[in-house]
């Protein structure tokens, strides 16, 4: 199934990714820090939002409408006090069908596992506020993240079709990765 190879094969780009982020998280010392860390989703995440939109259709992904989105994160960095602007440069993946589309949105939807961890760490920092994109879809995590894993290993049967999602979300991955810089 394309959701076990593609967990094993993305494993360390998103220990790389996670590296990152916590770093980030630690240096938060204000709003406009945790707000600063946010713009980096945004920025990313409205970017490949807009790329796989052609691909991921009603017909693939019923529920599509009623997934979390960068939306979420423009409503948590204007909480904040904070506006979408200035934000950092983006490299998108190359995403020209359906399998690439599936491959970075396993990343975007999948980040909503790491999400009560990262809320909690900003809980010690104090963050308490603009919390709505971690915090995912609460209960309901688990079943969404079925739905979506059932759609995606649906549509990558063979090993052919697997190796074009996990290669577009490791890309994924990496191409983030760089928005929060190369060290
Ligand atoms: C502080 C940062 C993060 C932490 C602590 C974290 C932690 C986790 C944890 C605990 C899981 C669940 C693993 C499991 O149940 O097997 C997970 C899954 C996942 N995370 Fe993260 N994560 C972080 C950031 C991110 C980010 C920024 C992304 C992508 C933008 C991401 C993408 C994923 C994906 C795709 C999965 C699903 C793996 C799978 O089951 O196939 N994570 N993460």
């Amino acid at each position: 199934m394309l959701s076990t190879k593609i967990k094993e094969a993305t494993k360390s780009a998103h220990q790389g990714l996670e590296k990152k982020v916590v770093l980030k998280m630690k240096a938060i010392r204000s709003n406009a820090d945790y707000a600063d860390l946010l713009k980096h989703f945004y920025a990313y995440f409205n970017a490949v939002e807009k790329a796989i939109k052609p691909y991921i259709t009603t017909d693939l992904l019923p529920d599509h409408a009623e997934r979390r989105n960068s939306e979420y994160l423009k409503k948590d960095i204007e909480e904040l006090g904070s506006q979408v602007d200035d934000l950092p440069a983006v490299t998108l993946p190359e995403i020209n069908n359906t399998l690439q589309a599936l491959g970075a949105m396993y990343v975007m939807e999948g980040s909503i596992m790491g999400g009560p961890i990262i809320v909690q760490m900003l809980g010690k920092y104090g963050v308490n506020t603009g919390v709505s994109f971690f915090s995912g879809y609460g209960e309901a995590t688990g079943m969404m993240w079925g739905k979506f894993v059932g759609v995606m290993n649906a549509e990558a049967k063979s090993e052919e079709e697997k190796d074009i999602a996990v290669l577009a979300a490791n890309e994924t991955f990496e191409r983030f990765s760089k928005v929060f810089g190369t060290a």
